[in-house]
């Protein structure tokens, strides 16, 4: 059945068309000219928008227009990733993504739309976030070694909160329980902040999340960690023990956060975006704060999109094989 326009649609396509036409290429040296969309894959107040409003108030400044944020989750952010990959390439639609996205989900999601090496121009990486492991304060386990064996032999009385299948708390978290072998409830939020809520009234039992995410909380008591997935403890929670200090050392895994377009952007206005992100990375109040919360602000030579292409294919060929066996293990 062909479809029927209606004359008004004909005429906004028509004139969306000329508009193009007459507008031309975008060139760096008039771009931006309007605000930017920077789309964030999961609801406001988690770990991936703390970032992405973190750089975008600093990347607003540089460029001149404002950088607004448009929370599109759903099925572990690769909705928010396919809509912001299918958007024109002229850079007015970015869109910060992670390891999740960017590296966990083609193993977990099946029938992804698109490919995290190919599909994206990358900007550059915005900030590494280590997982910690998370639980209700009152969760009856006094270290590491007692909520391992109170989570195995809890099953699935045991709540687990997770931000969809392939997002970095799905796959940090079934890599967790495979590494222990338990087989907990896994309960999915459109985003680790509405998990967060979840977790301090003790709705939930347990998540490995991001630490820009649960660092004030824990500071503050309202939930606990047992342990940071990192070699080294972090100078943001200094009285948490590494998972190698507490009796898992098979455990260590850190996530981070990166800037995206769609493919095909032209050269000069990704250099015009990459600068900014840059410029917002080096401003001392936004290393504070992304420092201050427990993340890591990426080194020169971390920063940049050859960096951050490397790192792509380097996490979807390391993260494919890992999770496919630990979704086999029954997760
Ligand atoms: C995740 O992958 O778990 C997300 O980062 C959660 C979020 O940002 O809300």
């Amino acid at each position: 059945m062909t479809p029927t326009f209606t004359r008004r649609t004909l005429s906004a396509a028509g004139l969306a068309a000329a508009a193009l036409v007459l507008a031309g290429p975008v060139s760096a040296d008039t771009y931006p000219q309007r605000p930017i969309t920077m789309v964030v894959p999961f609801a406001a107040g988690g770990p991936t928008d703390i970032v992405a409003r973190l750089v975008a108030e600093q990347m607003s400044r540089s460029l001149g227009q404002q950088v607004v944020i448009e929370n599109v989750s759903g099925a572990g952010g690769t909705t928010g990733i396919t809509r912001a990959s299918q958007a024109s390439p002229d850079g007015y639609t970015i869109m910060m993504g992670h390891m999740g996205t960017h590296g966990a989900a083609p193993a977990l999601f099946k029938g992804l739309k698109y490919d995290p090496a190919k599909s994206f121009d990358p900007i550059g990486l915005a900030a590494g976030t280590p997982i910690v492991i998370v639980a209700k304060k009152d969760f009856p386990a006094a270290d590491l070694k007692a909520f391992v064996a109170a989570v195995k032999d809890g099953g699935p009385k045991v709540n687990q909160a997770h931000a969809g299948v392939g997002s970095v708390s799905h796959s940090t978290g079934i890599l967790f329980d495979s590494i222990i072998s338990a087989k907990p409830t896994l309960v999915v939020y459109r985003g680790t902040g509405p998990a967060l809520n979840d977790l301090m009234a003790g709705q939930v039992d347990f998540m490995t999340d991001q630490i820009v995410n649960v660092a004030t909380q824990i500071t503050g008591g309202t939930i606990k960690a047992y342990a940071i997935a990192t070699p080294e403890r972090s100078p943001a929670l200094p009285d948490v023990p590494t998972t190698k200090e507490a009796g898992l050392p098979g455990y260590e895994v850190s996530a981070w956060n990166a800037v995206f377009a769609p493919k095909g952007l032209p050269q000069d206005v990704a250099k015009k975006l990459q600068d900014s992100l840059a410029q917002a990375l080096a401003d001392a109040g936004t290393k504070k704060r992304i420092l201050d919360l427990g993340g890591t602000v990426p080194s020169a030579a971390e920063q940049g999109p050859k960096a951050l292409q490397a790192l792509v294919e380097s996490e979807v060929a390391r993260w494919t094989p890992v999770l496919r066996a630990a979704a086999e293990s029954g997760q």
